[in-house]
């Protein structure tokens, strides 16, 4: 049985006449230890999706499910790791740890949760930083304590929504690195959002792309087959990489070409009479009347291209 699952799911927003449809039937099984990246376009439905797993949006069709049971709700099952950081501002980074450590092993003593934290900090390689606030830390270890907070309540799986776009370059390649190194020494299931076709070859087991098709639909699983540890720079003269990424890259290219020839707008037309122009002299045409609506209130919707 898979860990968690998506099945036939469809979600759209607003009320019915001004509904924009997002997703449409998502199927998505991720099985215990996989590391699986969704890429997709920015506003192409990535966070609806993740958060059809996290509980946060329930679909309109289909189920999503975590071993077998129906998600109605976020759950300390699922660990969410978001862009922003999410840190409470006037606690220290042990304190943030702690809350959530606090907050899911109640049973636990003291001691243990102490030293459950203290081993979160040093595998974001806080230590140093542990009694500082997070005003006092860049967005790099802003987003260390991110990772370890939801590391420590013991997840089943990680759920990261583009947890490194807010960073730098360099600062997110470190990040990634970090992250793929923490995952192969623990190999919690982690299913990790993007919108760059890189950091998800370089980071992940599976990719699997997000086509803008309008309502996005969820294209064909990738199969990373690249040893680890990555060498982040050896790996772009990797034929296997290189390979992945032309075929990751053209396939959401096609696919927002594919969208784009197809987008149209609707638009809604009073409802005329064509006019007679079979004028048999010029006298007649100064005189035309010009065209007549049918009704005042009937009106033609027409589809055209936008
Ligand atoms: N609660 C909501 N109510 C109405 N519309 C929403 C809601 N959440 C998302 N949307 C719309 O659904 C579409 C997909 O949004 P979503 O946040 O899932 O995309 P995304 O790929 O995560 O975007 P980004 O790259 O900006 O994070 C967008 O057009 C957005 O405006
Ligand atoms: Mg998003």
């Amino acid at each position: 049985m898979p860990l968690i699952e998506i099945k036939g799911a469809s979600k759209g927003y607003g009320l019915p006449g001004s509904r924009t449809e997002v997703l449409k039937n998502i199927n998505l099984s991720v099985e215990e230890g996989e590391f699986v990246v969704i890429v997709g376009y920015s506003g192409s439905g990535k966070s609806t999706l993740i958060n059809l797993l996290s509980g946060l949006v329930k679909p309109d069709t289909g189920t999503a499910l975590i071993e077998g049971k129906v998600i109605t709700e976020p759950g300390p099952d699922r660990g969410l790791v978001f862009q922003n950081y999410s840190l409470l501002p006037w606690l220290t980074v042990e304190e943030n740890i702690a809350l959530a450590v606090d907050e899911v092993f109640k049973e636990w003593t003291p001691e243990q949760r102490k030293e459950h934290i203290a081993k979160h900090i040093a595998m974001v390689k806080l230590s140093h930083a542990a009694q500082k606030l997070p005003k006092e830390l860049s967005g790099g270890m802003r987003q260390r304590v991110s990772v370890a907070r939801t590391l420590a309540m013991n997840p089943k799986v990680l759920l990261m929504d583009e947890p490194l776009s807010a960073l730098d370059a360099l600062t997110r390649a470190q990040l990634q690195d970090e992250i793929s190194e923490i995952w192969m020494s623990n190999k919690t299931t982690v299913i990790w959002i993007t919108n760059d076709p890189d950091e998800a070859i370089l980071v992940a087991d599976k990719v699997i792309p997000l086509l803008p098709t309008s309502p996005a639909t969820l294209g064909e699983t990738m199969i990373v087959d690249i040893e680890r540890p990555r060498d982040r720079k050896a790996i772009n003269h990797d034929p296997k990489f290189k390979k992945l990424r032309a075929e990751l890259i053209s396939t959401l290219l096609d696919a927002k070409g594919r969208n784009k020839v197809k987008s149209s707008v609707q638009i809604s037309l009073p409802d005329i009479l064509p006019e007679d122009l079979t004028y048999t002299n010029s006298l007649q045409f100064l005189n035309r009347t010009g065209p007549k609506r049918r009704s005042d209130n009937k009106r033609e919707e027409v589809e055209v291209a936008a």
